[in-house]
C-alpha cells in the first residue's frame, strides 16, 4: 500500500488531521490500534474552544455540534463555599462550547466514512521505519498477517502511550515532566445539571468540577490521591463526597443518579521537544500532556493539526517546505502557553500538600483573580483559548 500520509491514532488528532488533508486533496491512511467503538467509550473533554470549534465547521463537521452543543458565556469558581463569575462574553467577545469528545470523534469518524477515506481499527504492532530518509514506511498487523504503508510523511497521532514519540532516538527529544501528587475522578451520569455554568470548585477537601454533556447529562470530578481505587467508590460514595466540596446552593440543585462511567486520569504536565523528526510530525497527546483542569488537552491536539495540515498543503501544492520547518516552533510557542495556563489553573485549584505558606499564596492568587479586570480577563481570554 501506498499513501502521502500515514496517520497513526485514530482519536481527535489524527481524525480532524484525516479530514484536514482530504480538504486539500492529500491521501492518508489512518491506523487505530483499537477498534471504533473502544475510542468512542472513552469519556473525556467536553471544552472545546472557538478554533476548535471553526476546525470542525472547516471540515464540514460541525452541523450536529451547533444543534447540540451548549455555548457558555462564562464559567463560575467556587471558593470555601462563596461563588464568583466570570464573564467570558463580557472580558473577551468570545464564548466556548460545552459539547463532549465522544461526540466529536463520531462526528469524524461519520465525516470520514461519507469521503470514503480508509481507517485501519484493531492494527496491532505498528511500528515506524525510515523516517529519517525520503521514504518512510509503516508496519502493523491485521487478524495475525502483517501489512506495510509507503508514504512520504508519518503523522504521529497516537496520544501519550503511542509508539510514535517512542521511535524517536532518545537523544535527539527532549522533555519536560510535573507529575501532580493527585488524579481526578470522574462520574458521568444522566442527571440535569447542577447549573447552567461549569463550577470549578476549590474546597479544603480537594477540587471538584461540575460540568455536562447536555441539559440531561452531567460529568463531575473530584480530586483524588494517586492511590485511589475506583472499585472503592461506589455512586453513593462519589455523590456525598462531592456534596461536601459544593456550596449551599450548588448542593440542593444536586441531582443524583446511577453512574453511566466513572474513571480516574492522573494529572500530568508533559512536553516532548521538537515536534517533527525529517518525516516523522508529532500531534497533540502524542507530544504534549496538560493537566485537564485549564480544558486545554483537545484544543492544543486542534490547533497542532491545523499548523500541520497548512504545513503539508504548503509542501504539496506551493513546493515550499517552510511550513514543515516551521511547525515544530509554531505549535510549540502554543503549547506551552496552554501548558502554562493549565499548570496554573492547576496550582490555584487543588488542595495541594505544601506548606501554609503555600496555601496562602493560593488564596491570595484568588482573591487577585476576582478583585482585578485586568487578572479575569487574562483567565478569560487563556479559557477561550489564544488566537493562533
Ligand atoms: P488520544 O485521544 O489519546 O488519541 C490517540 C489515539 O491513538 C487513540 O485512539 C489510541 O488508541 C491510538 N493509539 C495509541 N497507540 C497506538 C499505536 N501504537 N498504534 C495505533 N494507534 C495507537 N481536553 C480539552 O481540550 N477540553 C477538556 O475539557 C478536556 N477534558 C479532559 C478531561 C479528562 C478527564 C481527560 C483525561 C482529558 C481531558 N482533555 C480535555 C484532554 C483530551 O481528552 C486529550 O488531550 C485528547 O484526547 C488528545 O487527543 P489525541 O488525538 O492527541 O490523543
Ligand atoms: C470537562 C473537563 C475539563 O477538564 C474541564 O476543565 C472542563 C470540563 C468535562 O469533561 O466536561
Amino acid at each position: 500500500m501506498r499513501t502521502q500520509v500515514a496517520i497513526i491514532g485514530a482519536g481527535p488528532a489524527g481524525l480532524l488531521l484525516g479530514q484536514l488533508l482530504q480538504k486539500h486533496g492529500i491521501d492518508n491512511i489512518i491506523l487505530e490500534r483499537h477498534t471504533g467503538d473502544y475510542v468512542l467509550s472513552r469519556i473525556r473533554a467536553g471544552v472545546i474552544e472557538q478554533v476548535a470549534v471553526d476546525l470542525l465547521d472547516e471540515v464540514g463537521v460541525g452541523a450536529r455540534m451547533h444543534r447540540e452543543g451548549l455555548v457558555h458565556d462564562g464559567t463560575q469558581i467556587c471558593v470555601d463555599g462563596a461563588r464568583h463569575r466570570i464573564d467570558f462574553k463580557a472580558l473577551t467577545g468570545k464564548t466556548v462550547m460545552v459539547y463532549g469528545q465522544t461526540e466529536i470523534t463520531k462526528d469524524l469518524m461519520d465525516g470520514r466514512a461519507a469521503v470514503g477515506a480508509p481507517t485501519i481499527y484493531d492494527a496491532q504492532d505498528v511500528a515506524l521505519h525510515d523516517f529519517s530518509a525520503e521514504r518512510p514506511r509503516v508496519t502493523y498487523r491485521v487478524d495475525g498477517a502483517t501489512h506495510e504503508i509507503e508514504c512520504d510523511f508519518i503523522a504521529g497521532c497516537d496520544g501519550s502511550h503511542g509508539v510514535a514519540r517512542q521511535s524517536v532516538p532518545a537523544g535527539a527529544i527532549l522533555s519536560y515532566e510535573r507529575v501532580y501528587p493527585f488524579g481526578w475522578l470522574g462520574l458521568l451520569s444522566d442527571t440535569p445539571p447542577v447549573s447552567q455554568e461549569l463550577i470549578y470548585v476549590r474546597h479544603p477537601r480537594g477540587f471538584a468540577l461540575c460540568s455536562m454533556r447536555s441539559p440531561t447529562r452531567s460529568r463531575y470530578y473530584i480530586q483524588c490521591s494517586l492511590a485511589e481505587d475506583v472499585e472503592a467508590w461506589p455512586d453513593a460514595r462519589f455523590w456525598d463526597e462531592l456534596k461536601l466540596r459544593l456550596d449551599g446552593e450548588a448542593r440542593a440543585c444536586l441531582v443524583t443518579g446511577p453512574a453511566i462511567e466513572k474513571s480516574i486520569a492522573p494529572l500530568r504536565s508533559f512536553v516532548a521537544e521538537p515536534m517533527r523528526f525529517g518525516r516523522l510530525l508529532l500531534a497533540g497527546d502524542a507530544c504534549h500532556i496538560v493537566p485537564p483542569t485549564g480544558a486545554k488537552g483537545l484544543n492544543l491536539a486542534a490547533s497542532d493539526v491545523r499548523y500541520l495540515a497548512l504545513a503539508l498543503a504548503e509542501h504539496y501544492h506551493e513546493k515550499s517546505a517552510a511550513g514543515l520547518e516551521h511547525y515544530s516552533a509554531r505549535a510549540l510557542a502554543r503549547v506551552w502557553k496552554a501548558e502554562r495556563f493549565s499548570w496554573w489553573m492547576t496550582t490555584l485549584l487543588h488542595a495541594l500538600p505544601g506548606s501554609a505558606f503555600d496555601h496562602k499564596m493560593q488564596l491570595a492568587e484568588l482573591d487577585y483573580l476576582f478583585g482585578s479586570h485586568a487578572a479575569a480577563t487574562a483567565f478569560a481570554e487563556n479559557y477561550v483559548g489564544l488566537p493562533f
